[in-house]
């Protein structure tokens, strides 16, 4: 069988790039169905954009690469797609768009996209052997015991990365990308909750508290923490994380807002006789208060802490330093960090610049958005590039 263009993988890359790349592409899965991480997406509601996205929020080797394939296909672009479908859809919070019915909008979208475009997919599918004779690739597929052997123009790696290996991921662009002599960067879980030794956060297992969190590399992240049985999740910690390298610290300023010391202080008036624990507990969830004076050994009336006292407090409060002794990992890491080389690809076509007709889009390359919406968009940006290349 032969066809101008085999895709690898129809999750929001694959599935974007058939779309747009039109008659004589083959779109290949192993799932039972397309798109699944889209499916679970954003609590299900698939928070599929977000209105800001820059080149800033990509963690990549080369943090240039994305700035082409953005601009040229912006999720303004995503958008409009998105209305032309009629998909209800609302801004939840810092720029990040999410549907007001279902995940399952973005990939009857999608979808019947492809159809539309006269590709054809085929699920259950997988692959056997990828080859190359000089001028076109030579692919080995297999659906239900059935091999079919299909010859190819273009070869497009859309398989995504290492992420939630029980719904499919297996890390098989990095290896067919090495075959073909592209070099691959180290690889690591993103977005995803530290975890601390001796259940250290245990006892906090459900609480949430805005704050403001840091690696020791990476910007610093506003947004919610949440205490589990196992360490610290939420969306501060899930940005942090992709940051994180083991064995350094994470600082966390428990009470953002004003300075932590004018904070501290503006409590002193009204405190009178109430304890400490009462007094933050007014700024804080009253168990994490009460684990932390336990900690710090502190306890007694508010107002009689000296101002070293709330000085020492206000250095703790704003810079909790912590070790996490590692990650859930790629159990459920929402990304993976690092993949394949963008030295080795046009930012213009995902093109490989050595190997002419294979294409590299979407999760499996050393690109990483951040948690909002970032990482979707780049697997639309990615996709077209390649299409409108192909
Ligand atoms: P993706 O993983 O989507 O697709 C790869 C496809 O290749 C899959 O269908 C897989 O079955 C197939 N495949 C793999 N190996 C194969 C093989 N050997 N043979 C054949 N097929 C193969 N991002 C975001 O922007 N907003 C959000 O709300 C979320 N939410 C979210 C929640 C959760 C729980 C996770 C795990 C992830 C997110 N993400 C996200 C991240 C987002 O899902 C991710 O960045 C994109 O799905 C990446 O798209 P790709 O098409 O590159 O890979």
């Amino acid at each position: 069988m032969q066809v101008n263009t085999l895709i690898i993988g129809a999750g929001a890359a694959g599935l974007y790039c058939a779309a747009h790349a039109g008659p004589g592409t083959l779109l290949v899965d192993h799932a039972r169905a397309p798109g699944e991480k889209i499916r679970i997406s954003g609590g299900g509601r698939c928070n599929f954009t977000n209105i800001h996205a820059a080149p800033q929020n990509y963690i990549s080797q080369n943090p240039h690469f994305v700035k082409s394939a953005l601009s040229r296909h912006s999720a303004a672009d995503f958008l409009a797609l998105v209305e032309a479908h009629r998909i209800p859809w609302h801004e939840k919070t810092l720029g990040q768009l999410f549907c007001d019915r279902s995940a399952k909008d973005i990939i009857a979208m999608l979808t019947s996209m492809v159809e539309r475009a006269g590709a054809a997919l085929w699920l259950e599918t997988s692959v056997v052997d990828v080859a190359h004779d000089g001028t076109h690739f030579r692919v080995t597929l297999e659906q239900a015991g059935e091999r079919t052997q299909v010859t190819a123009q273009n070869l497009v790696l859309a398989s995504g990365g290492k992420s939630i290996p029980k719904m499919g991921a297996t890390g098989f662009a990095y290896r067919v990308a090495e075959d073909f002599g592209l070099p691959v960067t180290e690889t690591t879980p993103g977005l995803v909750p530290l975890t601390f030794s001796d259940n250290q956060m245990a006892p906090l297992a459900g609480v949430a508290t805005p704050v403001i969190a840091r690696a020791a590399r990476g910007p610093a992240f506003p947004e919610a923490l949440l205490f589990t049985h196992r360490g610290l999740s939420g969306p501060t910690i899930l940005q942090i994380s992709s940051y994180w390298q083991a064995g350094e610290d994470i600082a966390i300023n428990l009470l953002p807002g004003a300075p932590v010391i004018d904070q501290l202080r503006a409590q002193r008036k009204g405190a009178g006789a109430k304890s400490i624990a009462s007094v933050l507990g007014g700024l804080l969830p009253r168990k994490l208060v009460d684990v932390l004076l336990e900690d710090w050994g502190l306890g007694g009336n508010y107002a009689d802490l000296s101002d070293k006292a709330l000085q020492d407090m206000a250095q703790r409060l704003g810079d909790w330093q912590l070790r996490p002794t590692g990650s859930e990992g790629y159990r459920t890491a929402e990304v993976t960090i690092g993949g394949i080389d963008t030295n080795a690809l046009s930012s213009r076509t995902m093109e490989a610049k050595a190997v002419p007709g294979l294409y590299c889009i979407g999760e499996c390359v050393d690109v990483t958005g951040w948690l909002g919406g970032y990482n979707f968009q780049w697997a639309w940006s990615s996709a077209h590039a390649a299409a409108m290349a192909i």
